[in-house]
């Protein structure tokens, strides 16, 4: 493309290209380069994955080929053997690095801690020792219960260093959906802590993990780190404190050579069937993902100080706050609380605090700081930013704009990034040296990532026609199966699109090539950036003895993107406010405080078309407000919305 034509297209779309400065030292430097990288990788996906591992990682034997097999049963770099944990620690300790901070933490009180990459080797080390001693072996899985201390990313760190497998489930989750997942992974031990802080408030882990082990009898032990001083109740044989056991470890510990395909984690997220889908990522594919993305994507230099305020617990935080970030050798900020603890400014504080200079978050995040107001970040010296990130749900232009305005004084780029917990890494997003970006599109794919818009039947749809994105080629960060569920693995994301994966998003494509998210095509919610599946809120009402019914659909929501609308039919003739309440909190026992529904409307009858399908499509207006019912009494009925509906249909 030639200079004149970008200037004509700006004019009429409102891009911002990337300044010549930003250009100048940026892993990424020109759209050429990008263009060329992105047609090397399509023409030639082994050469161009095979020199990247080759030259990007550390391998402790040398894989034979580079990819095996097609898509959804690709492997990768078979024949090597390498472990996660020299990557993103041992490599650091030769030069330098070994004194540099790897991760600064600050806990919600404003106590910190900084871990530099000796320190944290260290700690890895040592816990790796404990899970040993306590009887974990290659292989087995570890459920991670914790709030966000750097004892989460030691021990995820830890299970790494000997091939066992973390289960990070987030603290926001209830017992119930604790227990399910021991159960589906059959987790042998449960690292926690006491609690959490969250607002000020202690948020007790260690006494669901108690509850939780009730109903999942795999887990054999259960290591506490003590976080507020909570009262706990430890088991003897069965719970130990975590700085009991490292005191006494030792501070080495050889990591294990694992094979290239060697599970790294699971990581349960919904669909919209059934329960919670263990995604399955593996060692070799994902570190090559995240350690390049992190590079590319966010242009990760030594001096950067890098900071992802998502929760570990969601594949955010494992890819962008843990593997990506240490695999570089950079600094990587972790935040254990909440964005308005003690007050609105908490973010900007921890940026001039910490001179961070890359900032990821999610779009949720951004529309809350916009209702707090200007003058939060205001009171800060927000100069030391170079670069802005989001992700989790589509940006709306306006606060895009924001963002860029107010956070980033109009000079920093923004990375809006589509990816997937599935994806295992970004996938489609501006390179910020590269890219000129347009205000709610996460623009082009990233070299490696050949995606297409499709119809319903597979029909490549041309520019501009909204389709369902899906991918035709396999990437080497992308999930391996859902665990203990090959089948279930097939269906989902294969089998909708025959030789392609698909995983739930609409989008279209512009005459630019560049790709517009529009959400999700199934019946899954994203709410504040975090995937709900309606079936599981609705199994969750039908447990509860007095509700006969259930339909959950989203509506759209000022600060959380998509809201939860929960339609119920009563057993019992009961209407009442105290009735709402308690429903309310019967899904968030049952699922966790991120599912907590924001309506609850008695219907006399959940509307249903002749063949029995609830009519979703009628219940969102309903919930949107788009469709109201004349004379609405406490119990709704919308059997003649439907009927007119059916009509219409
Ligand atoms: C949505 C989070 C628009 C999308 C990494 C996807 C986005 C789902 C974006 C995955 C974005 C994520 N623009 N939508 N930049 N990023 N999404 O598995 O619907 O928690 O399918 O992974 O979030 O959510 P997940």
């Amino acid at each position: 493309m030639s200079d004149d034509a970008i200037q004509s297209v700006l004019q009429e779309n409102r891009q911002f290209p990337p300044s010549e400065a930003f250009s100048a030292d940026a892993h990424i430097s020109s759209d050429e380069q990008y263009q060329e990288m992105w047609q090397r990788a399509k023409d030639d996906p082994d050469g161009f994955w095979g020199e990247l591992a080759r030259e990007n990682l550390d391998w402790i034997e040398p894989f034979d080929q580079v990819s095996e097999g097609d898509m959804p049963d690709t492997k990768w770099f078979t024949g090597g053997k390498l472990n996660v944990t020299q990557n993103c620690l041992d490599r650091h300790l030769d030069n330098w690095r070994k004194n540099k901070a790897a991760i600064i933490w600050e806990g919600e009180p404003g106590d910190t801690r900084v871990l530099r990459y000796q320190d944290l080797h260290r700690e890895v080390c040592r816990f790796a020792n404990v899970l040993k001693q306590l009887g974990v072996e290659t292989g087995d899985r570890v459920t991670l219960y914790m709030p966000m201390i750097p004892e989460l990313a030691i021990a995820m760190l830890a299970c790494a260093r000997i091939g066992a497998v973390h289960s990070i489930i987030f603290g926001g989750f209830s017992a119930d959906a604790v227990a399910e997942r021991n159960n589906d992974a059959q987790a042998k031990l449960v690292v926690t802590a006491d609690a959490g802080w969250r607002r000020g408030k202690e948020l007790p882990l260690k006494a669901a993990v108690d509850k939780s082990l009730e109903k999942s009898p795999s887990v054999e032990k259960v290591v506490v780190v003590r976080r507020t001083g909570y009262e706990v109740e430890m088991v003897p044989d069965r719970d130990y404190w975590w700085h009991d056991l490292v005191e006494t470890a030792s501070t080495e510990c050889e990591a294990t050579p694992l094979d290239s395909e060697h599970p790294l984690f699971i990581l349960y997220t919904s669909g919209s069937t059934g329960k919670p889908k263990g995604v399955l990522h593996t060692t070799a594919g994902y570190l090559l993902g995240t350690t390049m993305t992190s590079r590319w994507v966010f242009d990760l230099k030594d001096d950067d100080t890098y900071w992802c305020t998502a929760d570990i617990g969601w594949i955010t935080g494992h890819s962008y706050i843990v593997y990506g970030p240490l695999a570089n050798g950079a600094t990587t900020v972790m935040y254990e609380g909440a964005p308005n603890w003690p007050d609105e400014g908490r973010f900007w504080q921890i940026v001039e605090k910490y001179g961070v200079s890359i900032f990821y978050t999610a779009p949720t995040a951004i529309r809350a700081f916009i209702k707090w107001g200007d003058d939060w970040p205001g009171q800060a010296d927000l100069s030391s930013l170079r670069l802005l990130g989001t992700v989790g749900e589509p940006i709306n232009p306006e606060a895009w704009m924001w963002y860029h305005r107010v956070i980033g004084g109009e000079r920093c780029p923004i990375v809006d990034t589509w990816w997937q917990t599935e994806t295992g890494g970004i996938m489609i997003s501006p390179l910020p040296g590269a890219t000129a970006t347009k205000p709610g599109s996460c623009t082009r794919p990233l070299p490696g990532i050949v995606p297409e818009i499709v119809t319903k039947d597979g029909q490549s749809l041309g520019d501009n026609q909204g389709g369902l994105l899906v991918m035709k080629q396999p990437w080497p960060s992308m999930l391996r199966t859902l665990y203990g569920d090959h089948d279930r693995f097939l269906e989902t994301y294969f089998s909708e699109i025959p030789g392609c994966y698909f995983a739930g998003d609409g989008a279209r494509r512009d005459e630019d090539g560049y790709y517009w998210i529009m959400g999700r095509v199934d019946d899954v919610l994203n709410v504040a950036g975090h995937r709900l599946s309606t079936m599981e809120i609705e199994s969750a009402l039908v447990a509860h003895p007095k509700v006969a019914e259930a339909a959950v659909v989203g509506f759209p929501h000022d600060l959380k993107g998509e809201g939860i609308c929960c339609f119920v039919t009563m057993t019992v003739e009961d209407d009442s406010e105290e009735l709402k309440a308690e429903l309310t909190s019967h899904v968030r026992e049952q699922i966790g405080a991120i599912a907590t529904p924001d309506q609850i409307r008695f219907a006399a009858a959940v509307p249903k078309t002749r063949s029995g399908k609830i009519m979703r499509r009628l219940l969102r207006d309903i919930a949107a407000g788009r469709e109201q019912i004349g004379d609405t009494t406490t119990l709704e009925d919308y059997t003649v919305l439907a009927k007119l509906r059916e009509e219409e249909e």
